[in-house]
């Protein structure tokens, strides 16, 4: 699939990867870009500087009236990102309760889940299209300091699987994106180096470009993901070392 001509949506559109995203598919030459927010004014500058290319829409994802007023509505999509996610920075058992846990679930798999099943026909009706989901290189192994993301992440990853089975017959392309730490309001104390935001949008819409199923963008996520081939319960028992504060 080409990015250029391509008509976007993108999750959590408003800062961090999100407006990575927006200004890396103008960048490619994406035809539109519908850029979702839970607050669209905190994407009105997009859609000023960029008017009849960017549409601020109103969507919280764990809102399943307004995903369905967006599918509704946006019926060009050929391009879903499912940007959008959550890292209470919980541990499994030293968290207070399941509260993060069960709202890292939500918004990180259900909230994908949901954009997955309301878009489907969309982007079967524009001829495939493709799904970009946001996950982490956390989806392939676990960090206790952030047990329950890393667990909402493989979540995730598997329901990736799944629709990418499902949707493969309607010809569109599911594809899996797993970067280490990035340079965003999400990760403020983790130590550099971070893969910064736009690098990692630009590999996201090449690996879409190139057709793959699973990208790993910056340093970080390669060497984890070479790790894991190579010995994945030393990289079990190397992250394992951290531990939630
Ligand atoms: N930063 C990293 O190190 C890192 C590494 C691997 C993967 N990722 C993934 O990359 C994606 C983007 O993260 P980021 O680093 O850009 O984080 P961020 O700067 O914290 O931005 C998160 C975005 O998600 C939005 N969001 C959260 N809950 C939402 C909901 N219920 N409905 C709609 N939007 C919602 C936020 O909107 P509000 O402004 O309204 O809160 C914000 O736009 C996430 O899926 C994250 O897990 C990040």
């Amino acid at each position: 699939m080409q990015i250029k001509g391509a008509v976007a949506l993108v999750t959590g559109a408003n800062r961090g990867i999100g407006r990575a995203y927006v200004a890396a598919l103008l960048e490619a030459g994406a035809a539109k870009v519908y850029a979702a927010a839970r607050n669209p004014a905190a994407v009105a500058d997009f859609a000023a500087a960029h008017p009849g290319k960017v549409e601020a829409i109103k969507l919280d994802i764990t809102d399943h009236a307004e995903i369905a007023a967006a599918a509704a509505k946006c019926r060009d999509v050929s391009l879903l990102i499912n940007n959008a996610g959550i890292n209470r920075q919980a541990g499994f058992v030293a968290a207070g309760d399941l509260a993060s846990a069960r709202a890292e679930m939500e918004t990180n798999y259900f909230g994908p889940l949901a954009m997955c099943r309301a878009f489907a026909p969309v982007l079967k009706a524009n001829g495939g299209g493709a799904i970009v989901n946001m996950l982490s290189i956390l989806a392939r192994v676990n960090l206790p300091m952030y047990g329950s993301l890393c667990a909402s992440k493989a979540a995730a990853l598997s329901m990736t699987q799944g629709v990418r089975g499902e949707l493969a017959p309607q010809g569109t392309l599911v594809v899996a994106i797993m970067p280490g730490a990035c340079d965003t309001e999400m990760e403020p104390n983790f130590p550099p180096p971070k893969l910064a935001p736009a690098e990692a949008a630009r590999a996201a819409l090449a690996g879409v470009e190139s057709g793959s199923e699973e990208v790993y963008p910056g340093d970080m996520a390669a060497g984890i993901h070479q790790g894991l081939a190579a010995d994945a319960k030393a990289i079990e028992k190397d992250l394992a070392k951290y531990l939630p504060q």
